[in-house]
């Protein structure tokens, strides 16, 4: 029999969760004007159902108990929005298990353990969706999964973590050093008390993971993602990149060609008169490139209560919408059937190619630039552009180079020679450069 209420029970009861209360309470009208159900929040379960949050519930809803949400016989939607892997994976798989669709915020779980995940939701034939775990209220993912994918992907480039972002035009604009600018992301809440997640990059390599893999049709290791987090930029490398026409952004890069796939996040250089260069403060932004589309950007809020839980909610209605017109299982988990999905080869660092910026700290002598470009000659790198600033300190001086596209085994070997001159005085700073947007 066709259902005309469904109803939802919710796993955390934090920042996003409350803002997920905010919207059935204030949009119940407008969720069934455009789902035809009415779509009920039945359940809450948080370990801490007495803080104040400003809403007000209908009693019975709160519960300390997961189980008797996720077990509740009349909950078809349970929403994950614990964070991390335990015992957020447990519960999905158990309310997986009792039949129930799940939507989650979770991106390191979606990353790490979305196999499992799929697996389980396609034996039990239920949707998962996870719209809100990449770019907060950014419809990235639906846009993959539904309007563009009449598209081969050849690229996905992102800023995805506001904190990092915030960090980062921070000390671009006003000249910060990176502990004060952390310092001010934690002050404003954009960054938590432990922020080593998003500052070392790991919260972007998460959201790229699922975006490549949705991209490009293949499981992603998320192991095998490189990570390199932005705790190594300095005053001095922004000051160098802006002389340049350059921005630094924490950029994640999710690339397909020649029958593998690049996945990569670290600092990178980007013209400032790119999009993305313009994206600053905490917002994310996503640039796809489409065989029949071509480029597309996607800007918006990454993060925060109000563009999640829009995010969570647009998934509720979706599959509500799902459920009531008997079309689950409609659109594949992971934007591809199943069975298309491919291990496409993760191409290793060593084989990457880029542009490269280098900074080298030299002592202020003769014949120093001709040691640095011999060694670099001899491994194929070829030298763009050179800024040699006047050095007021004693006994050192730094040189800039920017190469022209070379491999990245040659540049590290390079470097390694390099940094054992006795005219080098610290190690190489190296930041890669992305020129590549088709
Ligand atoms: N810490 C994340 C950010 C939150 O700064 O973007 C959203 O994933």
């Amino acid at each position: 029999m066709q259902k005309t209420q469904l109803n939802v029970g919710l796993l955390g009861f934090g920042t996003i969760g409350t803002g997920v209360v905010k919207v059935f309470q204030k949009n119940a009208d407008l969720i069934r004007q455009r789902t035809g159900v009415e779509i009920h929040l039945a359940r809450i379960a948080d370990l801490d159902i007495t803080t104040d949050r400003g809403v007000t519930l209908p009693e019975g809803v709160l519960t300390t108990d997961a189980d008797a949400v996720i077990t509740d016989p009349n909950i078809d939607i349970v929403v994950e929005l614990i964070g991390g892997y335990k015992p957020a994976l447990q519960f999905i798989l158990k309310a997986i298990e009792n039949g129930k669709h799940i939507v989650t915020a979770n991106k390191a779980l979606m990353a790490v353990h979305g196999q499992e995940i799929i697996e389980a939701a396609s034996r039990a034939k239920v949707d998962v969706m996870f719209d809100a775990a990449v770019g907060g209220g950014i419809p990235v993912i639906s846009a993959i999964k539904e309007n563009l994918c009449a598209n081969r992907f050849s690229t996905v480039l992102g800023i995805l973590n506001g904190t990092c972002n915030f960090i980062l035009t921070k000390m671009t604009n006003e000249g910060s050093d990176f502990a004060q600018a952390l310092a001010e992301a934690q002050q404003l809440g954009y960054a938590e008390a432990d922020p080593t997640f998003d500052i070392e990059g790991v919260d972007t390599a998460h959201k790229i993971a699922l975006l490549s893999a949705l991209c490009f049709g293949t499981r992603i290791d998320f192991d095998q993602v490189y990570t390199e987090g932005i705790t190594g930029i300095t005053a001095v490398d922004i000051d160098f990149a802006t002389q340049m026409g350059y921005k630094i952004k924490l950029l994640a890069i999710g690339k397909q060609g020649n029958g593998a796939v690049e996945v990569r996040v670290h600092p990178t250089m980007i013209p400032k008169s790119y999009q993305l260069a313009e994206v600053d403060g905490v917002f994310n932004a996503v640039r796809l490139s489409g065989d029949f589309l071509g480029p597309v950007l996607l800007y918006g809020s990454g993060a925060g209560m109000a563009a999640t839980a829009s995010a969570v909610m647009g998934d509720v209605m979706a599959i509500g919408r799902s459920i009531s017109s008997g079309a689950v299982g409609r659109t594949p988990i992971m934007g591809y059937c199943q069975d298309q999905v491919v291990d496409l080869p993760l191409r290793p660092m060593s084989e990457i190619t880029s542009h490269y910026y280098l900074r080298f700290t030299t002592l202020d002598t003769t014949g120093v630039l001709a040691q640095i470009s011999t060694i670099l000659g001899q491994h194929d790198i070829s030298i763009q552009s050179m800024i040699q600033p006047e050095s007021h300190a004693a006994d050192s001086v730094p040189i800039v180079l920017m190469t022209h596209e070379a491999k990245e085994a040659d540049i590290t070997e390079a470097l390694h020679e390099i940094d054992q001159l006795n005219i080098i005085q610290q190690p190489t700073c190296l930041i890669r450069v992305e020129h590549d947007l088709d």
